[in-house]
Protein backbone atom coordinates (compact mmCIF):
# COMPACT_ATOMS: atom_id res chain seq x y z
CA UNK A 1 0.00 0.00 0.00
CA UNK A 2 1.49 3.52 -0.74
CA UNK A 3 -0.16 6.78 -0.93
CA UNK A 4 2.54 7.57 -4.38
CA UNK A 5 4.71 5.21 -6.63
CA UNK A 6 6.99 2.21 -6.60
CA UNK A 7 10.19 1.21 -7.45
CA UNK A 8 13.05 -1.43 -6.49
CA UNK A 9 15.71 -1.32 -3.39
CA UNK A 10 14.58 1.34 -1.20
CA UNK A 11 16.33 3.76 1.52
CA UNK A 12 13.98 4.07 4.02
CA UNK A 13 13.54 7.63 5.34
CA UNK A 14 11.24 8.75 8.66
CA UNK A 15 11.24 11.98 9.20
CA UNK A 16 9.68 12.77 12.26
CA UNK A 17 9.43 15.54 15.16
CA UNK A 18 12.71 14.90 16.55
CA UNK A 19 15.33 12.96 14.38
CA UNK A 20 15.53 12.10 10.58
CA UNK A 21 16.28 8.50 10.71
CA UNK A 22 18.08 6.74 7.60
CA UNK A 23 18.37 2.78 7.39
CA UNK A 24 19.30 0.58 4.20
CA UNK A 25 19.29 -2.67 4.30
CA UNK A 26 19.82 -5.84 2.03
CA UNK A 27 18.22 -8.50 1.39
CA UNK A 28 19.92 -11.69 2.85
CA UNK A 29 17.61 -13.99 0.83
CA UNK A 30 16.39 -16.84 3.34
CA UNK A 31 18.08 -15.30 6.61
CA UNK A 32 16.04 -12.05 6.28
CA UNK A 33 17.71 -8.93 5.86
CA UNK A 34 21.63 -7.73 6.40
CA UNK A 35 22.17 -3.86 8.09
CA UNK A 36 24.30 -1.49 5.40
CA UNK A 37 23.64 1.94 6.12
CA UNK A 38 21.94 3.56 9.20
CA UNK A 39 21.97 7.46 10.11
CA UNK A 40 20.37 9.02 12.36
CA UNK A 41 20.43 13.09 12.95
CA UNK A 42 18.59 15.82 15.17
CA UNK A 43 16.17 18.16 13.74
CA UNK A 44 15.67 21.95 15.13
CA UNK A 45 12.63 22.35 17.43
CA UNK A 46 9.78 23.13 15.01
CA UNK A 47 10.85 21.93 11.91
CA UNK A 48 8.19 19.69 12.01
CA UNK A 49 4.64 20.29 13.57
CA UNK A 50 1.53 17.99 14.12
CA UNK A 51 3.38 15.73 11.24
CA UNK A 52 3.53 18.76 8.61
CA UNK A 53 7.02 19.89 7.90
CA UNK A 54 6.74 23.53 8.44
CA UNK A 55 11.10 24.09 7.41
CA UNK A 56 11.80 22.19 4.79
CA UNK A 57 15.63 23.54 4.28
CA UNK A 58 15.93 22.39 7.52
CA UNK A 59 14.86 18.75 6.62
CA UNK A 60 17.20 18.71 3.72
CA UNK A 61 20.07 20.18 5.85
CA UNK A 62 19.65 17.29 8.05
CA UNK A 63 19.24 14.27 5.27
CA UNK A 64 21.96 15.89 3.79
CA UNK A 65 24.75 15.52 6.89
CA UNK A 66 23.34 12.50 7.44
CA UNK A 67 23.96 11.45 4.36
CA UNK A 68 27.70 13.19 3.84
CA UNK A 69 29.06 10.46 6.43
CA UNK A 70 27.26 7.52 4.51
CA UNK A 71 28.23 5.63 0.99
CA UNK A 72 24.37 4.55 0.18
CA UNK A 73 23.91 1.92 -2.60
CA UNK A 74 20.98 3.23 -3.93
CA UNK A 75 18.95 7.00 -4.46
CA UNK A 76 15.64 5.56 -4.03
CA UNK A 77 14.19 6.75 -1.02
CA UNK A 78 10.51 5.33 0.82
CA UNK A 79 9.25 7.81 3.46
CA UNK A 80 6.17 8.08 5.58
CA UNK A 81 3.90 10.59 6.65
CA UNK A 82 1.86 10.66 10.25
CA UNK A 83 -0.42 12.70 12.38
CA UNK A 84 -3.47 14.83 11.22
CA UNK A 85 -3.15 15.45 7.47
CA UNK A 86 -3.26 11.21 7.33
CA UNK A 87 -6.60 10.01 7.43
CA UNK A 88 -7.76 6.02 8.01
CA UNK A 89 -10.38 4.75 7.95
CA UNK A 90 -12.03 1.56 7.82
CA UNK A 91 -14.61 1.27 5.48
CA UNK A 92 -17.40 -1.67 4.75
CA UNK A 93 -18.97 -1.39 0.39
CA UNK A 94 -20.33 -3.98 -1.88
CA UNK A 95 -17.83 -6.46 -2.92
CA UNK A 96 -16.08 -4.94 -6.07
CA UNK A 97 -12.80 -6.21 -7.71
CA UNK A 98 -9.32 -4.38 -6.59
CA UNK A 99 -9.59 -2.79 -10.42
CA UNK A 100 -12.82 -1.44 -10.14
CA UNK A 101 -12.34 0.07 -6.68
CA UNK A 102 -9.25 1.57 -7.94
CA UNK A 103 -11.68 3.95 -10.37
CA UNK A 104 -14.19 4.17 -8.17
CA UNK A 105 -12.32 5.26 -5.15
CA UNK A 106 -11.89 8.96 -5.34
CA UNK A 107 -16.03 8.89 -5.27
CA UNK A 108 -16.47 6.06 -2.61
CA UNK A 109 -13.48 8.11 -0.74
CA UNK A 110 -15.26 11.49 -0.56
CA UNK A 111 -18.10 11.05 1.55
CA UNK A 112 -15.53 10.05 4.26
CA UNK A 113 -12.82 12.52 3.38
CA UNK A 114 -12.77 15.92 5.59
CA UNK A 115 -10.70 17.72 2.61
CA UNK A 116 -11.60 18.80 -0.86
CA UNK A 117 -10.69 15.01 -2.43
CA UNK A 118 -9.01 16.61 -4.87
CA UNK A 119 -6.23 17.95 -2.43
CA UNK A 120 -5.57 14.65 -1.39
CA UNK A 121 -3.37 11.45 -2.41
CA UNK A 122 -5.61 8.26 -1.93
CA UNK A 123 -4.51 4.81 -1.61
CA UNK A 124 -6.87 1.40 -0.16
CA UNK A 125 -6.43 -2.01 0.44
CA UNK A 126 -9.19 -4.61 0.09
CA UNK A 127 -8.86 -6.20 3.99
CA UNK A 128 -11.75 -8.75 3.68
CA UNK A 129 -14.27 -9.90 1.27
CA UNK A 130 -16.82 -12.15 3.08
CA UNK A 131 -19.30 -12.93 0.59
CA UNK A 132 -22.25 -14.29 2.85
CA UNK A 133 -23.18 -11.03 2.82
CA UNK A 134 -21.74 -9.51 -0.37
CA UNK A 135 -19.99 -6.77 1.35
CA UNK A 136 -16.10 -6.03 2.04
CA UNK A 137 -14.14 -4.17 3.94
CA UNK A 138 -11.34 -1.62 2.88
CA UNK A 139 -8.69 0.07 4.43
CA UNK A 140 -8.96 4.38 2.98
CA UNK A 141 -5.52 6.30 3.59
CA UNK A 142 -5.67 9.81 2.23
CA UNK A 143 -3.06 12.26 2.86
CA UNK A 144 -2.80 16.00 1.50
CA UNK A 145 -0.97 16.20 -1.47
CA UNK A 146 0.84 20.08 -0.21
CA UNK A 147 1.89 17.86 2.63
CA UNK A 148 3.49 14.99 0.31
CA UNK A 149 4.97 17.25 -1.99
CA UNK A 150 6.58 18.99 1.12
CA UNK A 151 8.55 15.32 1.62
CA UNK A 152 9.28 14.77 -1.57
CA UNK A 153 10.50 18.60 -2.05
CA UNK A 154 12.85 18.19 1.36
CA UNK A 155 14.34 14.68 -0.30
CA UNK A 156 14.52 15.43 -3.83
CA UNK A 157 16.45 18.94 -2.43
CA UNK A 158 18.57 16.41 -0.84
CA UNK A 159 19.42 14.32 -3.88
CA UNK A 160 17.41 11.40 -3.02
CA UNK A 161 14.01 10.31 -5.03
CA UNK A 162 11.08 9.63 -2.99
CA UNK A 163 9.45 6.50 -4.99
CA UNK A 164 7.19 5.22 -1.92
CA UNK A 165 5.25 7.22 0.41
CA UNK A 166 3.80 5.66 2.99
CA UNK A 167 1.91 6.23 6.19
CA UNK A 168 3.74 5.51 9.61
CA UNK A 169 1.42 2.63 11.17
CA UNK A 170 2.04 0.75 8.10
CA UNK A 171 5.97 0.90 8.28
CA UNK A 172 5.63 0.22 11.92
CA UNK A 173 3.47 -2.97 10.36
CA UNK A 174 6.11 -4.25 8.14
CA UNK A 175 8.95 -3.82 10.86
CA UNK A 176 6.61 -6.18 13.10
CA UNK A 177 6.02 -8.64 10.60
CA UNK A 178 9.30 -9.45 9.82
CA UNK A 179 10.52 -9.10 12.85
CA UNK A 180 7.90 -11.51 14.78
CA UNK A 181 6.36 -13.82 12.58
CA UNK A 182 5.47 -15.62 15.85
CA UNK A 183 3.08 -13.43 16.60
CA UNK A 184 1.55 -13.55 12.98
CA UNK A 185 -1.96 -15.88 14.18
CA UNK A 186 -2.66 -13.06 17.01
CA UNK A 187 -4.06 -9.72 17.71
CA UNK A 188 -1.54 -7.36 19.24
CA UNK A 189 -1.06 -3.29 19.06
CA UNK A 190 1.62 -1.69 17.40
CA UNK A 191 2.44 1.44 19.68
CA UNK A 192 5.27 3.58 18.23
CA UNK A 193 6.01 6.55 20.45
CA UNK A 194 7.64 9.66 19.15
CA UNK A 195 8.33 13.16 20.23
CA UNK A 196 4.69 14.36 19.40
CA UNK A 197 3.02 11.71 17.54
CA UNK A 198 1.86 8.08 18.72
CA UNK A 199 1.10 6.01 15.90
CA UNK A 200 -1.44 3.20 16.99
CA UNK A 201 -2.06 -0.11 14.94
CA UNK A 202 -4.08 -3.04 15.59
CA UNK A 203 -2.96 -5.82 13.71
CA UNK A 204 -5.33 -9.31 13.93
CA UNK A 205 -3.93 -12.24 12.25
CA UNK A 206 -1.72 -9.86 9.75
CA UNK A 207 -4.57 -7.86 9.26
CA UNK A 208 -4.58 -3.77 10.39
CA UNK A 209 -8.28 -3.31 11.82
CA UNK A 210 -7.69 -0.52 13.35
CA UNK A 211 -5.06 1.97 12.92
CA UNK A 212 -5.01 5.90 13.83
CA UNK A 213 -1.89 8.63 14.30
CA UNK A 214 -2.72 10.33 18.17
CA UNK A 215 -0.73 13.68 17.89
CA UNK A 216 0.53 15.57 20.93
CA UNK A 217 1.04 12.34 22.35
CA UNK A 218 4.69 11.79 22.35
CA UNK A 219 8.08 12.67 24.16
CA UNK A 220 7.97 16.18 23.55
CA UNK A 221 4.67 16.27 26.57
CA UNK A 222 6.93 14.71 29.18
CA UNK A 223 9.86 17.36 28.29
CA UNK A 224 7.64 20.24 28.73
CA UNK A 225 6.20 18.97 31.93
CA UNK A 226 10.18 18.78 33.44
CA UNK A 227 10.92 22.59 31.39
CA UNK A 228 7.44 23.89 33.25
CA UNK A 229 7.60 21.90 36.46
CA UNK A 230 11.79 22.92 36.89
CA UNK A 231 11.72 25.65 34.97
CA UNK A 232 14.35 25.14 33.07
CA UNK A 233 14.74 26.08 29.38
CA UNK A 234 13.79 23.21 26.46
CA UNK A 235 17.16 21.65 26.13
CA UNK A 236 18.11 20.97 29.68
CA UNK A 237 14.55 19.44 30.01
CA UNK A 238 15.64 17.27 27.52
CA UNK A 239 19.00 16.56 29.00
CA UNK A 240 17.38 15.54 32.29
CA UNK A 241 14.57 13.66 30.66
CA UNK A 242 17.14 11.39 28.68
CA UNK A 243 19.61 10.84 31.76
CA UNK A 244 23.22 12.21 30.13
CA UNK A 245 25.58 9.23 29.68
CA UNK A 246 24.09 6.79 32.14
CA UNK A 247 23.65 8.95 34.82
CA UNK A 248 19.58 7.72 36.59
CA UNK A 249 17.66 11.03 35.76
CA UNK A 250 16.90 12.32 39.25
CA UNK A 251 13.70 11.97 41.66
CA UNK A 252 12.45 15.20 40.87
CA UNK A 253 12.42 14.56 37.24
CA UNK A 254 11.05 11.02 37.60
CA UNK A 255 8.26 12.47 39.55
CA UNK A 256 7.60 14.48 36.57
CA UNK A 257 8.20 11.51 34.07
CA UNK A 258 5.48 9.43 35.37
CA UNK A 259 2.60 12.28 35.64
CA UNK A 260 3.33 13.22 32.28
CA UNK A 261 3.81 9.15 30.49
CA UNK A 262 0.30 8.34 32.71
CA UNK A 263 -1.10 11.08 30.41
CA UNK A 264 0.00 9.30 27.37
CA UNK A 265 -1.15 6.15 28.82
CA UNK A 266 -4.54 7.48 29.06
CA UNK A 267 -4.37 8.15 25.20
CA UNK A 268 -3.48 4.46 24.64
CA UNK A 269 -5.77 2.99 27.02
CA UNK A 270 -8.44 5.82 25.02
CA UNK A 271 -7.88 4.41 21.57
CA UNK A 272 -7.80 0.93 23.32
CA UNK A 273 -11.15 1.07 24.64
CA UNK A 274 -12.73 3.11 21.57
CA UNK A 275 -11.30 -0.25 19.73
CA UNK A 276 -12.83 -2.83 21.74
CA UNK A 277 -16.26 -0.69 21.69
CA UNK A 278 -16.49 -1.11 17.75
CA UNK A 279 -16.73 -4.86 18.81
CA UNK A 280 -12.93 -5.78 18.06
CA UNK A 281 -11.08 -8.81 18.97
CA UNK A 282 -9.46 -9.04 22.11
CA UNK A 283 -5.60 -7.62 22.20
CA UNK A 284 -3.29 -9.89 23.92
CA UNK A 285 -0.35 -7.52 23.85
CA UNK A 286 1.23 -4.62 23.77
CA UNK A 287 4.13 -4.30 21.21
CA UNK A 288 5.94 -0.93 21.92
CA UNK A 289 8.68 1.35 19.66
CA UNK A 290 9.58 4.77 19.52
CA UNK A 291 12.09 6.88 21.17
CA UNK A 292 9.43 7.21 24.10
CA UNK A 293 9.55 3.39 24.79
CA UNK A 294 12.93 4.36 26.37
CA UNK A 295 11.70 6.51 29.09
CA UNK A 296 12.42 5.04 32.35
CA UNK A 297 9.41 3.13 33.75
CA UNK A 298 7.28 4.03 30.86
CA UNK A 299 6.92 0.70 29.68
CA UNK A 300 5.58 -0.72 33.17
CA UNK A 301 3.19 2.69 33.21
CA UNK A 302 1.60 1.21 30.08
CA UNK A 303 1.23 -1.99 31.51
CA UNK A 304 -0.49 -1.16 34.73
CA UNK A 305 -2.79 1.37 32.95
CA UNK A 306 -4.17 -0.75 30.16
CA UNK A 307 -3.68 -4.21 31.83
CA UNK A 308 -1.67 -5.90 28.97
CA UNK A 309 1.81 -7.06 28.65
CA UNK A 310 3.72 -4.64 26.97
CA UNK A 311 6.91 -5.94 24.70
CA UNK A 312 9.27 -3.42 23.66
CA UNK A 313 10.17 -4.24 19.81
CA UNK A 314 13.61 -5.06 18.34
CA UNK A 315 13.03 -3.80 14.62
CA UNK A 316 16.78 -5.42 14.46
CA UNK A 317 15.28 -9.04 15.71
CA UNK A 318 15.53 -10.77 12.38
CA UNK A 319 18.24 -7.95 10.85
CA UNK A 320 21.69 -9.28 10.75
CA UNK A 321 23.78 -6.62 12.14
CA UNK A 322 27.68 -6.88 11.28
CA UNK A 323 29.45 -5.65 14.88
CA UNK A 324 32.84 -5.46 12.76
CA UNK A 325 30.73 -2.56 11.38
CA UNK A 326 28.55 -1.02 13.56
CA UNK A 327 28.59 -0.30 17.20
CA UNK A 328 26.18 -2.89 18.89
CA UNK A 329 25.59 -0.56 21.87
CA UNK A 330 24.80 2.08 19.66
CA UNK A 331 22.58 -0.14 17.63
CA UNK A 332 20.70 -1.65 20.73
CA UNK A 333 20.49 2.35 22.39
CA UNK A 334 19.09 3.47 18.70
CA UNK A 335 16.68 0.48 17.74
CA UNK A 336 12.96 1.75 19.02
CA UNK A 337 13.76 5.26 17.38
CA UNK A 338 14.59 3.50 13.96
CA UNK A 339 11.69 1.23 13.99
CA UNK A 340 9.91 3.05 11.43
CA UNK A 341 13.07 3.52 9.11
CA UNK A 342 13.64 -0.24 9.36
CA UNK A 343 9.88 -1.12 8.16
CA UNK A 344 10.02 1.50 5.42
CA UNK A 345 13.65 0.25 4.10
CA UNK A 346 11.74 -3.28 3.86
CA UNK A 347 9.46 -2.15 1.28
CA UNK A 348 10.54 -3.31 -2.61
CA UNK A 349 9.26 -2.28 -5.55
CA UNK A 350 5.48 -2.32 -5.66
CA UNK A 351 4.78 -4.11 -2.44
N1 LIG B 1 16.69 7.54 26.70
C1 LIG B 1 15.55 8.19 26.54
N2 LIG B 1 14.73 8.42 27.59
C2 LIG B 1 13.58 9.09 27.44
N3 LIG B 1 13.14 9.59 26.27
C3 LIG B 1 13.91 9.39 25.20
C4 LIG B 1 15.13 8.70 25.25
N4 LIG B 1 15.67 8.67 24.03
C5 LIG B 1 14.81 9.33 23.22
N5 LIG B 1 13.75 9.77 23.92
C6 LIG B 1 12.61 10.55 23.44
O1 LIG B 1 12.09 9.95 22.28
C7 LIG B 1 11.49 10.96 21.47
C8 LIG B 1 11.94 10.75 20.04
O2 LIG B 1 11.45 9.51 19.58
P1 LIG B 1 11.31 9.21 18.04
O3 LIG B 1 12.61 9.39 17.39
O4 LIG B 1 10.64 7.89 17.94
O5 LIG B 1 10.31 10.38 17.61
P2 LIG B 1 10.18 11.11 16.21
O6 LIG B 1 10.02 10.07 15.16
O7 LIG B 1 11.29 12.07 16.02
O8 LIG B 1 8.86 11.94 16.40
P3 LIG B 1 7.36 11.68 15.89
O9 LIG B 1 7.26 10.25 15.46
O10 LIG B 1 6.53 11.98 17.09
O11 LIG B 1 7.15 12.64 14.79
C9 LIG B 1 11.90 12.30 22.02
O12 LIG B 1 10.83 12.88 22.72
C10 LIG B 1 13.03 11.93 22.98
O13 LIG B 1 13.10 12.79 24.08
MG1 LIG C 1 8.41 8.87 14.56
Amino acid sequence: MALFGGGKQLIGLDIGTSSVKLIELKSAGKKGYQLVNLGVTNLPPDTIVDGDIINTTAVTDAIKSILANLKLKTKITSTSVSGHSVIMKKINMPITTDEALAESIQWEAEQYIPFNINDVNLDFQVLERSTAEGQMSVFLVAAKKELINNYVTAIGEAGLNTTIIDIGVFALQNMFEVNYPEYMNDTVVLVNVGASITNFNVVSKGIPIFARDLTQSGGNQITEEIQKGLNISREEAEKRKVGASGTPVTPDVMEIIKAASDGISADIQRSIDFYLSTGGEKITKIMLSGGTAKTPEFSNLIAQKTGLPVEIMNPFKNVAVNTKVFDINYINEIAPIVSVAVGLSIRKAGN
